[in-house]
């Protein structure tokens, strides 16, 4: 069972229903109290108080589709079916980045455990928190303490991969935020232990434009003390049939990734795009650097959102813009992070110098 207190902060219940201790078991015959569990978690959602941000939010769609070329947003990728699409992505042969970076962790997460020392882990887009354990693995192996922050705006999968870890690593504590990353930087206490270390692993700032990349280094800094850590995972540029090949995968899951997006609407604002007249359309612009997906109207057409008041016309061939996954130059993106204080302490790539990982140190 789960309850929420007045101040948004779950907890998971001590005892079931016959008064009896419940334990959960793992796979390999751990057994943990549901009460170790409780005692080592929180989850606080910062989301609930913003739910008339969230209404407010369907501006940006009539903002976007009433402009021209038509845009959308691509944090309306991730409702429940776009986050499992996603992790589907990441195991596809095609799509080489989660792979690349769980690789250069499993190598050299020894090497960044040993230059932080103690710390507390905050994770921003923790997801499945999967490649985290390469981590967390680091520090229990070097008796180092650690605590864990995961924030993402999916308060299931908060939940979910949190009580996965807890059971996983019996001394973590784990103090999860259900947010988005501009709330969760401005809402961190200072750290408990003697230092910090922000995670931004997955390349998502490839999903960011330069104008929002520079501000997110701004909020970085802002949230950082003297001497903690930023730890962050870049996808680079490489071949432009590499970089195809990984947005257009032969299995069509990123097909149906994009697509899911005109569902997530029509489910969320009484939409009525037909899917079936849409096509996932991916390329890489060598001038930006960056890739870029689109949905592609395969015919004349009028959509309907009612619940944002809005008829959208589509011409036949006409587009709509869901996502730029821009790809860096390590040694460019160093010297962006020098320039905002987040001094590189040391920078890892893979063999082919296809992914890079860069822990930088805060020094203004
Ligand atoms: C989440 N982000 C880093 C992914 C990327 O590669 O830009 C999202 C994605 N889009 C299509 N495939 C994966």
């Amino acid at each position: 069972m789960i309850y929420l207190t007045n101040n948004n902060i779950y907890k998971f219940a001590k005892k079931d229903n016959g008064g009896v201790m419940s334990v959960l078991k793992t796979a390999n015959s751990n057994v943990f109290s549901q009460d170790s569990i409780t005692k080592r978690l929180q989850v606080k959602n910062l989301l609930e108080s913003t739910k008339m941000v969230s209404t407010i939010a369907g501006s940006d769609v009539i903002q976007g589709l009433t402009q021209t070329p038509k845009t959308l947003p691509s944090k309306y990728f991730y409702d429940d079916r776009g986050s499992e699409l996603f992790e589907a992505i990441c195991e596809l042969p095609e799509y080489y980045p989660t792979r690349t970076e769980t690789s250069i962790l499993q190598k050299y997460a020894g090497e960044i455990a040993d230059i932080t020392g103690a710390c507390e882990l905050v994770e921003l887009g923790s997801g499945s928190s999967s490649k985290t354990r390469i981590l967390l693995d680091a520090y229990k192996h070097k008796n180092l303490p650690l605590r864990y922050l995961p924030i993402d705006v999916s308060a299931g999968m908060l939940e979910t991969s949190a009580r996965k870890l807890l059971t996983d690593y019996p001394s973590l504590q784990v103090h999860a935020l259900a947010a988005t990353y501009n709330m969760a930087l401005s809402h961190l206490q200072p750290s408990p232990l003697p230092s910090r270390t922000i995670a931004f692993i997955g390349s998502s700032l490839g999903n960011l434009n330069p104008y929002e990349c520079d501000r997110f280094f701004s909020q970085i800094t802002d949230a950082l003390q003297m001497g903690e850590y930023f730890l962050l995972g870049i996808d680079l540029q490489k071949p432009k049939h590499i970089l195809e090949a990984a947005y257009n995968d032969a299995q069509g899951v990123t097909a149906a990734f994009n697509l899911n997006m005109l569902e997530h609407l029509n489910r969320r604002f009484e939409g009525d795009f037909d899917t079936t007249q849409f096509e996932h359309w991916a390329f890489y612009n060598q001038v930006e650097n960056q890739i870029e997906m689109h949905l592609h109207s395969l015919r004349s057409q009028t959509v309907e959102l009612r619940a944002l008041n809005l008829k959208v016309h589509f011409e036949l061939g006409e587009t709509i813009h869901t996502e730029i996954s821009r790809k860096f130059n390590l040694q460019t993106i160093q010297n962006e992070l020098q320039a905002k204080g987040l001094v590189p302490q040391k920078a890892w790539t893979d063999e082919n110098q296809w992914f890079g990982l860069i822990l930088s140190q805060m020094q203004i």
